[in-house]
């Protein structure tokens, strides 16, 4: 029973934010302790290969500092507010609605300079304060570590799950080691671990060259009891080919080893 205005205030805010979630549906939350692993790239490519296989996604850039997703879509457009005064995430193509705060800058060399209490609000509004429609699958692209961003959507999204992005290099394990001990503490479930940059394909002559010692990422698996759910090469020729044509990989080269990685990821949401 509240007792204040505040209560009374949050109380009612709690009940907006649940409604409102719970037509998000599956919501997942890629995430690392290491940044240039490949959560933009993995997060983009899953929700465009969703929606083009008929499911309904919203997609959320919640790297407030680095944002990539609208570079990593080829996505230019500016944000806009319905009547309500709700954000309107940008229909990049059908069944993919996506929001970023690349979105909101008007200048893309502009930097967000914003601290712990500023982000958690605007975290919050991007949740609430925005016109998502009914969703199948809801994906969100966090910045490196456990800073606010990525506290705050763990706070307030209760059924959340984590699809954890390494590579086999021993720094990206030992952040990952603590990013996942961070999940555990907050009680985020988590699907398992994505290894990124598993392989390099060169770009040449087409074989396969191991980057770092396959070992890492079984023994990162063993230590948290965590299933490697996939296993992405590295393969440049698939990115400059995006690159070209400015699509995503999935769209730009749906046969390449990477693209195939990702679809296949995509089977265990
Ligand atoms: N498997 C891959 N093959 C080729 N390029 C990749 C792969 N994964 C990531 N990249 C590239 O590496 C860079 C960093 O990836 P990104 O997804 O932005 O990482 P993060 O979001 O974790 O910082 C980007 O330029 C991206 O295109
Ligand atoms: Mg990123």
């Amino acid at each position: 029973m509240p007792t204040t205005f505040a209560d009374l205030d949050r109380e009612i805010r709690q009940k907006e934010t649940a409604g409102v979630l719970a037509r998000l549906g599956r919501k997942y939350l890629v995430f690392s302790g290491k940044g240039g692993v490949g959560k933009t790239t993995i997060s983009a490519n899953l929700a465009w290969h969703l929606a083009r296989s008929g499911q309904r996604v919203g997609l959320l850039d919640i790297d407030l500092h680095g944002p990539d997703l609208a570079g990593a879509l080829y996505l230019d457009a500016q944000l806009t507010a319905d009547d309500r005064g709700r954000l309107l995430p940008i229909e990049a193509i059908p069944g993919l609605w996506v929001l970023t705060i690349q979105h909101l800058l008007t200048d893309e060399s502009q930097a967000v300079m914003w601290r712990g209490p500023r982000k958690m609000r605007a975290i919050a509004q991007f949740l609430t304060d925005t016109a998502w429609p009914e969703l199948d699958y809801f994906l969100i692209d966090s910045p490196p570590g456990t800073g606010d961003e990525t506290l705050t959507i763990i706070q307030q999204i209760k059924d959340l799950t984590a699809l954890v992005v390494v590579t086999g290099h021993r720094l990206a394990i030992a952040d990952v080691s603590k990013a996942i001990s961070c999940l555990n503490t907050s009680k985020t479930r988590i699907l398992g671990l994505v290894e990124n940059q598993s392989i390099l394909i060169c770009p040449e002559c087409g074989q396969n060259i191991q980057i770092h010692d396959p070992e890492n990422v079984a023994a990162l698996a063993q230590k948290t009891g965590l299933k490697v759910l996939g296993r992405l090469p590295y393969d440049p020729k698939a990115a400059r080919l995006a690159e070209k044509v400015q699509k995503p990989l999935v769209e730009a080269c749906p046969q390449s080893p990477l693209s195939q990685g990702i679809k296949e990821l995509a089977q265990s949401l």
